[in-house]
């Protein structure tokens, strides 16, 4: 009796190991917000029974360390994080084509990336740069109202402005893009230049400037301004910039990583993150950007980006390999170590 009780509890020990090693997994790069990285964590996981791993980390820095495990591949998905190195990504082979069931509901934009990357990638949301800035700190230290970028050069701002370090962020490799399209690329230098000389520290995270604004700890932050009106509505006395010569906008992306060791969850995950339901719950972190899902809903604090004057941004150009090298590269060099 002992002993075939003894056979039993061994038995179902064996059973619980095989069930639990079977378990459907997922390793989650995301490169949004935490707290939305955080959410659609949670929120994956609830609906799916998926146990998933997320990191996360900044645009460039994640693909980078996609590029770095490329032949030993530890992220199933990439999700998140503005679409340039995505891009670049996939021209790189470091993710695969996948073609979702869900794409009758996306909007033009999103498959538009798609095509450009053969279905390696995919637009999930996406939100135009800009620039925040915290009213108390500008009055405190009696310095004018900027609305341009050209503004920002002024030398009463110096030691006001932070943005993000281009190599490690998104967000600041689309503004250093941005401004290369927008003014040319001698005088879109010239002007990262100038703004050198007023930045008080280059964060890693693109949306840092903006938190440090909130926090009273820095002036003028250069972000997505969906960012800064995440702070704004969160009640800090932040005010959100649409610069008056036009600017430059993201296309915030998704894909799935070469060589994946579960590459059914990160499908699972791909076709949830592109519903209508999975994109409104950006609204419960004030994540206001333009989701990519016809159907998702949208707040009416989010930037509505049809009054905004943005540039024909050319994602297939910036988002390429030689050219996002090329202009990081020169940037530190005549930019950063100035
Ligand atoms: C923030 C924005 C996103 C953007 C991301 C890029 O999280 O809300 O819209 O895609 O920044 O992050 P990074 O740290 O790479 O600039």
């Amino acid at each position: 009796m002992k002993l075939l009780l003894k056979f039993a509890v061994a038995g179902a020990l064996v059973a619980g190991s095989t069930v639990a090693q079977a378990a459907d997994k997922l390793t989650f790069y995301c490169s949004a917000q935490e707290d939305w990285c955080q959410l659609m964590t949670k929120e994956f996981s609830a609906a799916t029974g998926i146990k998933v791993n997320m990191t996360r980390k900044s645009s460039g820095e994640t693909f980078a360390q996609i590029k770095a495990e490329s032949s030993n591949p530890k992220g199933d998905i990439w999700w998140g994080g503005t679409g340039d190195p995505h891009l670049q990504a996939a021209e790189e082979g470091l993710t695969m084509a996948y073609k979702s069931s869900m794409r009758s509901e996306l909007q033009d934009w999103a498959l538009r990336q798609a095509e450009s990357a053969n279905d390696k990638t995919i637009g999930i949301y996406s939100g135009a740069l800009g620039y925040g800035y915290n009213e108390d700190l500008l009055k405190k230290n009696n310095l004018s109202v900027p609305a341009c970028w050209k503004d920002l050069l002024k030398p009463e701002y110096k030691g006001h402005v932070q943005m993000a370090n281009p190599n490690s962020s998104g967000t600041a490799y689309t503004t250093l893009a941005t401004m290369v399209q927008l003014f040319g690329e001698d005088q879109g230098f010239e002007f990262m230049r100038g703004l050198n000389k007023n930045i008080n520290q280059y964060t890693k995270s693109g949306s840092a400037p903006i938190k440090s604004a909130a926090k009273g700890e820095n002036t003028i932050g250069i972000v997505f301004m969906h960012d800064a009106v995440k702070q704004a509505v969160s009640g800090f006395p932040i005010k959100v910039v649409a610069p008056c010569e036009g600017t430059g906008y993201e296309i915030g992306s998704m894909s799935i990583i070469e060589g994946a060791r579960n590459p059914d969850s990160a499908k699972k995950f791909y076709d949830w993150a592109l519903s209508a339901a999975a994109q409104s719950l950006a609204l419960q972190v004030k994540a206001y950007q333009v989701p990519s899902n016809n159907g998702s809903k949208t707040s009416p604090s989010a930037p509505d980006l049809s009054s905004i004057k943005l540039i024909d941004y050319d994602f297939k150009k910036y988002g390429s390999s030689s050219e996002r090298k090329r202009l990081l590269k020169k940037w530190d060099t005549e930019v950063y170590a100035q």
